[in-house]
This record gives structure tokens, sequence and C-alpha cells, in this order.
């Protein structure tokens, strides 16, 4: 037979025992986050890559890479195309001759975002096709100012051997005709 300071000490003890079980359990339920060591990744040293490559925008023909997806019905009277936007998918070639050895491609947008010149949002990702480098990406995120010699670019992150990749990409301008524009691109990253 319990007495009754008894049951009042196991009731207690029971409560106890139930909320806290209840808060482990609710607990568990939301953690999604935790701090992990890079090794466990497999991340060693940081490097510094430069890549140097020529990146082909075809406008015309059979052939073109570069088609534009949209304007605005203001775009045609404005003496920087403004609203514009430009679906690429340029080869990377090793030399500035678009039969040369391939790398990879450029695949992305750009955009005419400026009304009083000829400045381009640029959203695209370098992907990869050679060597080590096969499948890996770097992606772009940045504005350039077409009439610059130097034009430069954030690069903003990557994938496979790129992940966490920062750093930037020069553009210069190689060769321009009215259906194919060459520019050397040299890319500077910070990489595992
Ligand atoms: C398109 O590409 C094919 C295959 O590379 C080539 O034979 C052809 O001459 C190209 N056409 C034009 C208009 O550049
Ligand atoms: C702009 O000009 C191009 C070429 O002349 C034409 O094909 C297109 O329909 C025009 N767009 C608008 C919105 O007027
Ligand atoms: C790149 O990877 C793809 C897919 O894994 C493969 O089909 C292709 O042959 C590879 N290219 C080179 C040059 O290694």
């Amino acid at each position: 037979m319990l007495t009754k300071q008894s049951y009042i000490f196991f009731l207690i003890l029971f409560t106890i025992i139930s909320f806290s079980a209840l808060a482990i359990a609710h607990q568990s339920d939301e953690v999604f986050s935790r701090y992990i060591s890079p090794s466990s990744l497999g991340l060693k040293r940081e490097k510094l890559s430069h890549l140097h490559f020529y990146f082909h925008d075809l406008v015309s023909g059979k052939n073109a890479t570069a088609v534009r997806v949209a304007e605005a019905p203001s775009t045609n009277s404005s003496s920087s195309s403004f609203g514009a936007v430009v679906m690429i998918d340029d080869p990377l070639t090793i030399k500035p001759d678009v039969n040369s050895k391939m790398v990879g491609r450029a695949q992305g947008i750009y955009a005419f975002a400026s009304q009083t010149d000829f400045s381009l949002l640029m959203v695209f990702n370098f992907v990869f096709t050679q060597g080590k480098y096969n499948g890996s990406t770097l992606s772009v995120l940045g504005r350039n100012k077409v009439v610059s010699t130097v034009r430069e670019m954030p690069i903003v992150g990557g994938s496979g051997l790129f992940r966490f990749a920062r750093g930037y990409a020069q553009a210069r301008p190689y060769s321009n005709s009215q259906a194919h524009t060459i520019v050397e691109y040299n890319v500077y990253v910070f990489h595992y």
C-alpha cells in the first residue's frame, strides 16, 4: 500500500521524466545544423589557380551559340539595347581559334542592364570538360562594361574541384566581327 507522500513523490518523478523525454525528443527534431571539421569533407590546403582560355560568342548563323530570348518594347529604340536578354552556350577554347581544343563552355545569360552605355549583367557558369576539371563549374555574377579594355567580374562559387571557390575573371576583347566575338579570359580563383 502506497502512502500519500510516496504517491506524490512518484507522481512528481513521473512528471519530470515525461517532460525531460519530451524535451529531448523535441530538441533532436529541431536540430538541422551542426559544426563539422573541414577535414571531414577532405578539405586540406586552399590553392590559387589561374585559368586562361578564349570565349566565343557566335550571335548569328546556323551555329549560333548566343540567342536573344527577350527584350522590352523600348529595347529597339534604346541606344544601349537596354532590356535585351541573351542566353549563351559559348565554347571556351585553349587558343583564339574556335577550332582549337575546347576546355569547356560558358552557359547562362547576359542582359543589357544600362540605359546609358553597353553594360551587361553577366550570370553564367564556366562548365569545364577537360582533364581533372571535367564536370567542375565556376559561377560568374557581375557587371561587364563592354567598352572597357579589361572587364572584371566576380567568381562567386563553384562545384566539383571548385567547391568553395571565390575569385575574379578578367575579360579582354581579342577580336570582334558582326557574328563572332572572341574574348580572352584570365580567371584567378581560390579553391581547395
Ligand atoms: C557550323 O558548324 C559545322 C560543324 O562544325 C561546320 O561544318 C559549318 O561550317 C558551320 N557553319 C557555319 C555557318 O559556321
Ligand atoms: C526589334 O527589332 C528587331 C529587328 O529589327 C525585330 O525583329 C523585333 O521584332 C523588334 N522588337 C520590337 C519589340 O519592336
Ligand atoms: C568528361 O566527363 C564525361 C562524363 O563523365 C565523359 O563522358 C567525358 O568523356 C569526359 N571528357 C574528358 C575529356 O575526359
